[in-house]
């Protein structure tokens, strides 16, 4: 039996849990938005044309904040096309991702969904193939109350009140080859600090994210935050990451240690951030978004359906299938993991993204006239965003451990934890990254007293299930929580088994000592 030891102490404590940790992406691809979050024609749409299906699973999912419109999409996106009467808006070729775009769904039906989902709007705008010009426009239509061209064109367009958006995004993974209109580190540096800086003269409430690298493997990673930043630093307020993790050819070890390698690619950025501010001699620290990060297969996904390759197609449909994995057991214990090194992070990375919300490699997943369902990995966010609350507690994990190809050794049990002094309760969210042993894991909490068990739910491969077990639109939902038995207080604190491959959440009332 795999064994381990935390403690936690209510002085030793890393940040406010930052809420917009649980942040989702809806992008204009595949069938994210069209069948996704929007199908006029479903048996539960709403007036607007939004799946309440959909919208209740997001609900319950307890996404804070979502980023819109993309993603590769929004380098090639005039966001004009999205606005006005629907029957005027025009047809577009979306290059990105090789699929013709109706504008059916735009920023108006955006926010009206939104605002439906409780979501805040996180918005980006193009620095692919449009600038300055562009971007500061979108921030007057959507933010300046009225009295202008363009404000009043969105009153005209049925918005009395600006949307108020706070959180813009200055463009999208303009390092790498593959995105319309990529640049070099000086091209992108020169030109998100000219849109901040005239985003910022139309409303001076905004917070705004300049990108970073698509992901650590790039070749210009490191070289192209210290470059963007020493642009952008005065004039932005965050710098974004992205990450996605799949298992690749039976290295399950590796796989389950993709929490090792977003530690490793948060803590390059803070230290890449930080000296940007020593050499300039800035005051303010630039924090984290990471806004794009899941487990994606996104290697040897280039089929009929679901092409991934996508100079190889050659006809232009509407909202094709792309992309849309189907999480097992596995996967939820890695996402679970990759929480938990966001939430250890929580007091640099102040926004996350999980990418995304709806049949794009996604938590949700809908049909086209059928039913919506939730996957796997629905159930560590979900809990995570229901239950991680008030303070982050700094957690001492003394854990067994195993060794990996990719990561060196690996501890078998990861834990995050937080004290939500408001409800009085303390939550640990647990995995075990041992395929075949359970971890014995006792936790001594320093500082709380008079504990007691109000939440122990556990993931993990049911009887005649194994860890490549999915939610299927076939099988329905055969993944998911059930209780975690045998959560035993003892005078310290708590102790409990963790079954082998699995994720867990234990939640205790307590109060202070
Ligand atoms: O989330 C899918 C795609 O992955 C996004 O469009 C892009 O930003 C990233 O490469």
């Amino acid at each position: 039996m795999t064994r381990a030891r935390i403690t936690i102490d209510r002085e030793f404590t890393i940040g406010e849990v930052p809420r917009r940790l649980f942040g989702s992406f809806v992008e204009h691809m595949g069938r994210c938005v069209y069948t996704g979050i929007y199908e006029p024609g479903h048996a539960t749409a709403t007036e607007e044309g939004f799946r309440q299906d959909v919208l209740d699973l997001v609900r319950e999912l307890g996404a804070t904040v979502v980023r819109y419109p993309g993603g590769n999409f929004v380098s090639g996106y005039n966001w004009e096309d999205g606005v006005g009467p629907v029957a005027d808006r025009p047809r577009r070729l979306d290059g990105a991702w090789h699929t013709l775009e109706t504008n059916a769904f735009g920023l108006h039906e955006f926010v009206g969904w939104s605002r439906r989902a409780g979501v805040e709007v996180m918005e980006a705008v193009n620095l692919g193939t449009r600038g300055v010009d562009a971007a500061r426009q979108l921030v007057e239509y959507a933010n300046h109350p009225g009295g202008t061209y363009l404000s009043d064109l969105r009153r005209s367009h049925g918005a009395h009140e600006p949307f108020d958006i706070k959180l813009w995004c200055l463009g999208n993974e303009l390092d790498g080859p593959w995105q319309i209109g990529h640049k070099t580190a000086d091209e992108y540096g020169r030109l998100a600090q000219e849109a901040a800086k005239a985003m910022r003269l139309v409303d001076p409430t905004i917070e705004l994210v300049a990108c970073g690298s698509s992901n650590s493997g790039m070749p210009t990673f490191g070289a192209w935050e210290q470059t963007v930043l020493g642009h952008t630093y005065e004039e932005v307020d965050y710098i974004s990451l992205h990450a996605y993790y799949q298992e690749h050819e039976g290295d399950h070890a590796s796989f389950l240690a993709s929490a090792v390698d977003m530690d490793y690619f948060i803590e390059s950025v803070v230290s890449t951030a930080d000296a940007v501010r020593a050499k300039g001699k800035h005051s303010k620290h630039i924090n984290l978004s990471f806004d794009e990060w899941n487990v994606w297969y996104a290697s040897g996904l280039d089929t009929e359906d679901q092409p991934h390759n996508i100079s190889a197609r050659g006809r232009w449909r509407e909202h094709p299938r792309i992309i849309e994995d189907a999480y097992n057991v596995t996967d939820a214990v890695v996402v679970g993991t990759l929480l938990n090194s966001l939430l250890r992070h929580g007091d640099r990375v102040s926004i996350a993204n999980q990418a995304q919300l709806v049949n794009v490699i996604a938590p949700i997943r809908s049909e086209e006239n059928g039913p919506a369902w939730r996957q796997s990995i629905f159930w560590p966010f979900a809990r995570m965003a229901a239950l991680a609350r008030g303070q982050i507690l700094r957690t001492a994990v003394t854990s067994d451990r195993y060794s990996t190809a990719k990561f060196g050794d690996a501890d078998l049990v990861d834990v995050s934890t937080t004290w939500d002094e408001e409800n009085g309760t303390v939550a640990f969210f647990l995995a075990n990254r041992g395929l075949d042993e359970a971890a014995y894991v006792e936790a001594v909490l320093r500082g709380f007293s008079g504990a007691k068990v109000i939440r122990a739910e556990v993931l993990a491969a049911a009887d005649g299930q194994d860890r490549f077990t999915a939610n299927t639109l076939d099988s329905g939902e055969q993944v998911g929580l059930r209780p975690l038995d045998g959560v035993r207080l003892v005078d310290a604190g708590v102790e409990l088994t963790l079954p082998p491959l699995s994720w867990a959440v234990v939640q205790l009332e307590v109060t202070t000592a």
